[in-house]
């Protein structure tokens, strides 16, 4: 079995996890998980940092020793991770005793073969960084990660020396593109190297610092911060004797964020090098996420709690978004309103009712079970192609880390899967006997449909997928290879559709109707309110103005659902373009499944009235034919929020 090994950072443990700590987690998790789909032998290693001065100050501020205020943090991240269903492999702590030997047996070895020597410094140090800094990093005389000034330091210390290393590193770099990836990261670390590069500095006296490993050629000093972190990628693995390091180190591939490319694209492969071994063979460098334009930082304190954001709206909810909003690699903003707009129209719009509209279908046209499929029409065979070209797409751009592309693949095939079963319309298809063979391909076709989708979704949303496939009768059927074709579902099999998948968020309507300021019409026409402008003689006439006060809009069905109690009343959820709900008294005229997808026409500024304790924001306009009602529609697609006038 091929294998595979990706790691994150091992982070800091001077602050609580936040939401930046999560995504990397949350993206090298999916990725495991997606490799694990592919068929191979994955290991998947986060930890924590716990050396150096920032640590001992955070204990001193804590007022508790530093080995209590180590053991406290770490043990926050290895907390942090289970309910964000990330289930990593190994968590390392670089103060474990089994850590600290192996960076030491590093330091011994490369110090015997002379790419260690002692000598003295001066430099900008950086306290946040934990490293020294060039003139040409500075902005405005301040680290640009920290913005604070660095320190002028001028110490005797122990020196690695990576300027031999340089013309190696360069051309590794040349001959391997996805060394370092994005393709801007890797421009950035070229064209850092153009400049000599200095030797880097790998110890603190311990008259100044003592919580860290001791040099083993010279106790009087600890070692520095990046020689001792980054060392936890071969530690983990058990280096130097460990099968585990035979097995995975060989296909190494690190996440980070572009605030420690240096280190990771400079200093760890010239130590490697140096060491005598292979380089990794990926570093994934992603952006950040930013609060108000800055980035989140304990720094700055604009930081968003994971758990906080799992307890709102679900782990999956929150895997989703971080994966669909930012573009690897590039910076994104956090906010509650995007996650919140997310959830509601990708998850449980699009996804969630494609999903219910067609289990729903199956269990009310099909007895429960996988229909026998007929010969494909024009339409069907369609939606199974795009259904397959998805998967192929999805997999090229999960190679590459590119998740929200990935994604928009994925919610491309559920938005034509929601389309299509407008245009097949399954509930007119079952009122014919004679189609019968038609109605059993469109339902197999949306089932199949639904199962590629969740093969895709098993690594970004791992408990949704995992209902998905208990409902469609695939639960364990995971192989991306063996089940990414069409075809699988067998017929007569049960189908068991299960509870909704996710829940609709209460969204405040933003766009409130606004009364109108118009001053000679104080209350909505209605027919019981005669217009004060009708004269007698035109009774039952209303004034331009009263029309014009009627807020007439075209808005789009997103869900329908059935009103418990009510035989009448159906709860639908409409884009106008703003979303509201709005309660409908259609339920004896029209099924939930056929509603999603249709333009109607609404009143949107009628008075919100509570009916059945569902707040309703608005009025669906139908036209009535003694028994019969049929929905209001527009002739032709518009956008939604359309005046009608
Ligand atoms: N301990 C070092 C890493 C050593 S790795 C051998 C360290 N720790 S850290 O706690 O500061 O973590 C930095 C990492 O946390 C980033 O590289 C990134 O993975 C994650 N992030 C922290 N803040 C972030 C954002 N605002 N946005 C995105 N990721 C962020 O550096």
């Amino acid at each position: 079995m091929t294998a595979y090994y990706l790691t994150t950072p091992i982070f800091y443990v001077n602050a609580q996890p936040h939401l930046g700590h999560a995504y990397s987690t949350v993206v090298a998790d999916a990725v495991c998980r997606y490799q694990r789909l592919l068929g191979k032998d994955v290991r998947f290693q986060t930890g924590t940092d716990e050396h150096g001065d920032k640590i001992v100050h955070a204990a001193e501020d804590a007022e508790v020793s530093v080995k209590e205020y180590v053991d406290k943090i770490s043990a926050m991240f290895k907390a942090a991770w289970p309910p964000l269903a990330i289930v990593p492999d190994t968590f390392v702590r670089t103060t474990d005793p089994a850590h600290m030997a192996v960076v030491q047996g590093i330091l011994q070895q490369v110090y015997d073969q002379g790419d260690i020597y002692f000598s003295e410094y001066t430099g900008l140090y950086c306290k946040g960084c934990e490293q020294f800094l060039t003139e040409k990093e500075l902005v405005d005389g301040k680290c640009p990660d920290h913005l604070t000034e660095p320190a002028k330091i001028s110490e005797q210390n122990y020196f690695f020396r990576m300027s031999k290393y340089q013309e190696w590193l360069i051309d590794h770099i040349s001959k391997h593109p996805e060394f370092i990836t994005p393709e801007r990261y890797r421009n950035e670390v070229l064209s850092f190297l153009k400049e000599p590069l200095e030797d880097l500095c790998i110890s603190r006296p311990t008259t100044r610092l003592t919580w860290g490993i001791p040099l083993p050629f010279d106790s009087r000093f600890v070692t520095y911060v990046w020689f001792d972190a980054l060392i936890n990628y071969l530690s983990g693995l058990d280096y130097p004797a460990g099968e585990d390091f035979a097995r995975y180190w060989p296909v190494a591939e690190h996440v980070i964020a572009k605030d420690i490319l240096k280190p990771h694209a400079i200093y760890w492969p010239t130590m490697l090098k140096a060491m005598g071994l292979e380089p990794y063979q990926r570093l994934h460098v992603h952006g950040y996420w930013n609060m108000n334009e800055t980035k989140m930082s304990k720094s700055l304190g604009n930081v968003v709690r994971p758990g906080e954001l799992v307890a709102e709206f679900g782990a999956d909810s929150v895997r989703y978004f971080l994966l669909r909003e930012m573009s690897f690699g590039l910076d994104a903003g956090f906010s509650k309103e995007a996650l919140m707009a997310r959830h509601n129209s990708d998850l449980t719009n699009d996804l969630g009712n494609l999903f219910s509209r067609s289990l729903t279908m199956v269990k009310n046209f099909a007895a429960s079970v996988v229909p026998q499929p007929g010969m494909p029409s024009a339409q069907d065979q369609e939606l199974a192609e795009a259904a397959l070209a998805m998967l192929g797409q999805y997999r090229e751009h999960l190679d590459h880390f590119a998740f929200h592309r990935a994604l928009a693949a994925v919610w491309e095939v559920i938005s034509r899967a929601n389309k299509y079963i407008v245009s097949t319309q399954p509930w007119e298809l079952v009122k014919d006997p004679q189609q019968a063979a038609q109605l059993s391909t469109v339902l197999y076709t949306l089932l199949e449909t639904l199962r590629l989708i969740t093969l895709t979704l098993h690594p970004i949303m791992p408990e949704t997928a995992a209902k998905m496939a208990e409902a469609l009768g695939v639960a364990g059927e995971t192989s991306l290879t063996d089940c990414g074709v069409w075809g699988r579902l067998v017929p007569g099999r049960a189908i068991t559709p299960g509870a909704q998948l996710f829940p609709r968020l209460q969204q405040e309507v933003k766009d409130k109707p606004q009364p109108q300021k118009n001053k000679t019409m104080k209350e909505p026409a209605s027919e019981k309110t005669p217009s004060p402008e009708a004269t007698p003689e035109a009774e039952g006439l209303i004034s331009f103005d009263a029309f014009q006060n009627l807020e007439l809009r075209v808005a789009e069905i997103v869900a329908a659902e059935k009103i418990a109690k009510s035989d009448r009343l159906l709860k639908l959820t409409v884009k106008a373009p703003e979303e509201r709900t709005i309660v409908a008294g259609i339920a004896q005229h029209y099924q939930p499944e056929e509603l999603v997808g249709r333009q109607v026409i609404i009143v949107a500024n009628l008075k919100p009235a509570k009916l059945m304790g569902v707040a309703s924001h608005g009025m669906v306009l139908a036209a009535k034919e003694g028994d019969r009602l049929v929905l209001s529609a527009v002739s032709g697609p518009v956008a939604n929020g359309s005046r009608v006038a």
